[in-house]
């Protein structure tokens, strides 16, 4: 008897809290108020119904079929109203792979499609972060991304260099003048089949690794003015490989979990392990001595190493601390908790993370769609090193970064501030070391709130002077055009001269 009362009371508790808890979420209150947020976000969109929730199949994306008048285009030629779990029509693009030269034995092919950490898959970009077709992370199928690059330009996926996704060959790269050259190759390949394309206004952008890349491959087409018929204007990194591992994983990493106290919710033993760490090692007050607008000479070594000291990898400390407490600690966007998404391309996470097989672009009929080979096997990051005795570069900044800069009309670089791979804190002081247009670094430190996206506010801290402009966007991690698409594509209309201002 006495258990039984006990129970009535606890199920009577528990109705009076579910009671409550019904009148603060009213399900219409909570759809008016879904649909506002919604509005503000995509002020364009029109295919949502009352709630703000999309409708079953989107309209065609309105892409204008280009018609290319070699013969060879059109094996090339992918229908965007019939592809694979796709129920929209994402209009026309063109897809497959092309030799990395003219020569009759070239064995090595990118992979490439149009339409809109080395060696990671560009498909990536295509499809979950500025293409018109995007499979979100948690998603149950793809839905049209209205922040698409696709409204702003024809857009050109390559999956380079040799080894990544697609591609085809054996990789042969030593080095990112190669890397250069082979791109450079292919897009010879790429302009006599879609030749309409010839003399056109080109971008180059990348994320993460093609803070490499694109520095590079911009570089090396300012250094070849014939070898490429197309007008090249200015590039776009994101979160990108900059300098020293030192500078952008190690110094900022103990500040950066300082600033994210609540979110890494480390037990008090562990953080003051950590500082005592950081203090040990240089780190805790290398900005306050040497993050200066303007600089005050280059900048220094924090120790004497380019990676870490010994006993100075706080970097790894955290990552794994933070996995022990939080299984779905992403390095890619901090603010991501138990549970784990699930993500159709299985990666990028903290680790691989496949929930069903195979992944998109594994499957025989994407690869159809796609005119891609259904030999190869497709992976977001490839296993196999596109290097084969690693890049014999130096970090941008040192060497073709500042040239880059002064050739193009506009730099742009973007950098999240919930990433945890690449911290933008030390994105800074590799910008505040390097020397363009005449000067070392900014002259005026970042305006907290100056970079303010359309319809929303301010979305971070912003710089631009002597052409590079520099964003660091909240709420966004690694790859901002997937986490913060409405900040990513303002600064590619920034980029492209479709805006005066960022
Ligand atoms: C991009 O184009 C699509 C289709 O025309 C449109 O629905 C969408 O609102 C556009 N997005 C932006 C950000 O202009
Ligand atoms: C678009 O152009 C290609 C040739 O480049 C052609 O094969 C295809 O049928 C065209 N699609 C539409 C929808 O007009
Ligand atoms: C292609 O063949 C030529 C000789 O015909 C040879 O010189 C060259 O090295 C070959 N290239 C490759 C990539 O095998
Ligand atoms: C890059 O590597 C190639 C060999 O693959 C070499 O010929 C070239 O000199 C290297 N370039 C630079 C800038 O180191
Ligand atoms: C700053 O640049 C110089 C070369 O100009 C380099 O030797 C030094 O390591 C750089 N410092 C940092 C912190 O990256
Ligand atoms: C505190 O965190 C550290 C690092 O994750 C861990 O090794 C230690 O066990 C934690 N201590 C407690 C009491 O949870
Ligand atoms: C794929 O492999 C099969 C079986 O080995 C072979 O017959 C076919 O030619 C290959 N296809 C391509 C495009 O390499």
């Amino acid at each position: 008897m006495v258990r039984l009362t006990h129970i009535f009371t606890f199920a009577t508790c528990a109705t009076s809290v579910f009671a409550s808890f019904a009148r603060r979420t009213d399900p219409q209150a909570i759809a008016a108020k879904r649909a506002e947020a919604i509005k503000r976000f995509s002020s364009t969109i029109k295919q949502r119904d009352e709630s703000g929730f999309l409708k079953e199949r989107a309209p065609s994306t309105g892409v204008k079929n280009i018609t290319f008048t070699n013969p060879a285009a059109s094996q090339f030629y992918v229908d965007g109203s019939n592809f694979p779990l796709v129920d929209f029509d994402f209009g026309p693009s063109w897809a497959g792979l092309l030799p990395i030269s003219g020569s009759a034995n070239e064995t090595r092919k990118l992979f490439f499609w149009t339409n809109g950490g080395p060696g990671c898959s560009s498909l990536e970009g295509a499809f979950q972060e500025n293409g018109p077709v995007t499979w979100p992370w948690g998603t149950a199928k793809p839905v049209q991304n209205e922040y698409s690059w696709t409204n702003l330009s024809s857009v050109l996926y390559v999956e380079q260099p040799v080894g990544t996704g697609y591609s085809l060959g054996t990789p042969t790269a030593q080095n990112e003048t190669d890397v250069a050259a082979q791109l450079v190759g292919f897009f010879q390949q790429f302009l006599n089949v879609f030749k309409e394309l010839k003399g056109k206004n080109f971008y180059l952008s990348g994320e993460s690794y093609a803070g490499m890349y694109v520095p590079y491959i911009a570089d090396y087409i300012y250094s070849h003015p014939s070898a490429l018929d197309l007008k090249l204007k200015g590039i776009w990194i994101a979160d990108p490989v900059l300098g020293w591992d030192v500078v952008q994983n190690q110094i900022p990493a103990v500040n950066f979990v300082h600033k994210y106290e609540n979110v890494f919710a480390f037990n008090q033993t562990f953080m003051k392990q950590l500082d005592k760490i950081n203090k040990k090692c240089g780190y805790d007050d290398y900005m306050s001595k040497y993050l200066k607008y303007p600089p005050r000479g280059k900048l220094p070594l924090p120790g004497k190493s380019v990676e870490y000291d010994e006993g100075c990898d706080v970097w790894d400390l955290i990552f794994e601390a933070a996995l022990l407490i939080n299984p779905a600690f992403n390095v890619y966007r901090i603010f991501d908790v138990y549970p784990i998404l699930w993500d159709v391309l299985g990666f990028p996470g903290s680790f691989p993370n496949e929930q069903t097989k195979p992944l998109y672009f594994e499957r025989a009929d994407v690869k159809a769609a796609l005119h891609a080979s259904p030999n190869k096997t497709w992976e977001e990051c490839t296993s196999i090193d596109v290097f084969p005795n690693g890049d014999k570069s130096l970090p941008p900044t040192f060497t073709v970064l500042p040239n880059v800069i002064e050739k193009s009309e506009r730099t742009v670089i973007v950098h999240g501030l919930a990433d945890y791979v690449l911290i933008a804190e030390g994105a800074r002081i590799a910008l505040q070391n390097m020397t363009w247009a005449g000067k070392q670094g900014f002259q005026s430190p970042l305006k907290t709130d100056s970079f303010i996206v359309d319809g929303i506010g301010a979305y971070g801290n912003m710089q631009s002077e002597r052409k590079l402009t520099y964003y660091e966007i909240v709420l966004s991690g690694h790859m901002v055009p997937q986490f913060a698409p409405w900040a990513g594509i303002q600064s590619m209309q920034y980029l492209m001269g479709f805006r005066s201002k960022p």
